[in-house]
């Protein structure tokens, strides 16, 4: 068996909401026992409990659950970083080009590929993935992840209306490829299927009606889409579903809103929707650098709290800046100060890993270094130039390390990271 030795940190308990209860031990032993984690604790406890272990030591760094990612788009690696627009014109002249390059199931390999390097070089170990509308490219995720046996939820995207016809499937297709998609890959190996309308104006009442079904005959696959993003949609979304009771109430009429549905942004909804979301256990993905850069507007982090509406940190990749949720954490406390309410660190850790884990109900698997998790975790080296060896001091506490690195820090902060008790990235060092 490994045991690892340095500074350690991770929500062990199951709260549904944010508490503070933080475990860390500054001088740290985890023991893997092949695929699992097999004991946590202080150095010495656990060194003296298994003597016989290979000791590798970390003094210095700190092991940190694998983080997760609950919201982005595989094939928009390639189109991040694009200037000048909101959501819907920036869906129409980037978005959509870009996905229906997916056509070709090559391409899907490659990008697919490049998507989980940069997974794991920011310390990422699960996201929750948007394909594109072509099956395979949802073959090309799920492949490749488990090659490295690495925990992903992903699913084909679905669009039958409002986009180019090259991206359109009809609700037949939809619901027979997702089904497909469901039975070929769903609980498999490390796999999870996520039934994934892009929005609802992409997508004919046929159509949502179609996923409903599957969401009714497979209860626990995930459902993720986007919810009340910007205000252009929200009046499209009016006009296009006069029947409905709001934006939330379109997912509602198809049995779309429920435990493990993840809707990304939640940026403008009302009182009644937010509500709605705590009452159903839903799940909000918050994709600060997104919302930022398409210029969507600010998450609402108190009303989720005071609504117990499950949340998780997202990138949103490629309307999100980065695939580093560190980063990403950093313009979630930036968007937290213009309301004047940060988040604090501990919470936003807790929103990557551990509270992540609690929503998605796969905590006993991921988010977390309790024994019996899986052994997906990260190895941080806080102190990585010289700027870092200035700010942070050799045994500031674990608030302090997590802070300043989500402002000065990026993929040179991640040392290791480990999937299933494999050492799948290691940073190079000059
Ligand atoms: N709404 C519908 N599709 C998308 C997408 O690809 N990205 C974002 N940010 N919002 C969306
Ligand atoms: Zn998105």
């Amino acid at each position: 068996m490994q045991l690892f030795r340095a500074s350690i940190a991770h929500f062990p308990k199951q709260t549904t909401q944010f508490d503070n209860d933080i475990a860390i031990f500054k001088d740290g032993g985890l023991l893997l026992d092949s695929k699992e984690i097999k004991d946590i604790g202080s150095f010495n406890d656990i060194a003296e409990r298994y003597p016989t272990a290979n000791v590798t030591d970390l003094t210095g760094k700190w092991i940190l659950p694998g983080l997760i990612d609950s919201h982005l788009h595989y094939p928009q690696t390639q189109s991040i970083a694009h200037y000048g627009e909101q959501l819907l014109s920036w869906l129409e002249n980037y978005t959509f080009p870009t996905e229906m390059q997916f056509a070709d199931s090559e391409h899907a390999n490659t990008i697919a590929k490049v998507f989980l390097n940069q997974l794991l070089k920011n310390g990422t170990t699960t996201g929750f993935v948007f394909t594109t509308v072509h099956k395979s490219s949802s073959e090309a995720l799920f492949s490749a992840a488990s090659e490295i046996d690495m925990a992903i939820v992903a699913g084909k995207v679905c669009m039958d209306r409002n986009c180019p016809s090259a991206l359109n499937d009809c609700p037949a297709a939809a619901q027979a490829d997702s089904a497909a998609l469901i039975e070929t890959w769903h609980n498999k190996g490390r796999n999870r299927y996520a039934l994934t309308p892009r929005f609802a104006p992409t997508s004919t009442e046929a159509q949502l009606a179609a996923l409903g079904e599957l969401a009714t005959q497979y209860p626990d696959v995930f459902i993720q889409t986007h919810l009340s993003e910007n205000l252009d949609e929200i009046a499209w979304v009016k006009s296009l579903f006069s029947n409905a009771d709001g934006y939330l109430d379109v997912y509602d009429t198809y049995n779309l809103v429920r435990e493990r549905a993840v809707f990304g942004h939640g940026i403008h909804l009302t009182p009644n929707e937010w509500a709605r979301l705590g009452e159903s256990g839903a799940t909000v993905a918050f994709c600060p650098t997104s919302n930022l850069f398409l210029g969507s507007g600010l998450f609402d982090m108190t009303a989720a709290r005071a609504n117990k509406v499950h949340v998780a940190m997202a990138t949103d990749v490629g309307a999100g800046t980065t695939f580093n949720m560190f980063k990403t954490y950093g313009d979630a406390y930036k968007v937290s100060q213009l309301r004047n309410e940060p988040i604090s660190p501990l919470e936003g850790f807790y929103l990557m890993t551990q509270g992540a884990a609690v929503a998605h109900a796969l905590d006993h698997e991921i988010g977390n270094l309790n024994p019996g998790s899986t052994a997906d975790f990260i190895v941080v080296e806080p102190r990585f130039d010289e700027l870092t060896q200035l700010r942070i001091k050799e045994d500031a506490d674990f608030d302090d390390v997590f802070f300043a690195l989500s402002i000065l820090g990026d993929d040179r902060a991640i040392d290791q990271t480990w999937i299933s008790g494999a050492c799948r990235y290691r940073k190079e060092h000059n």
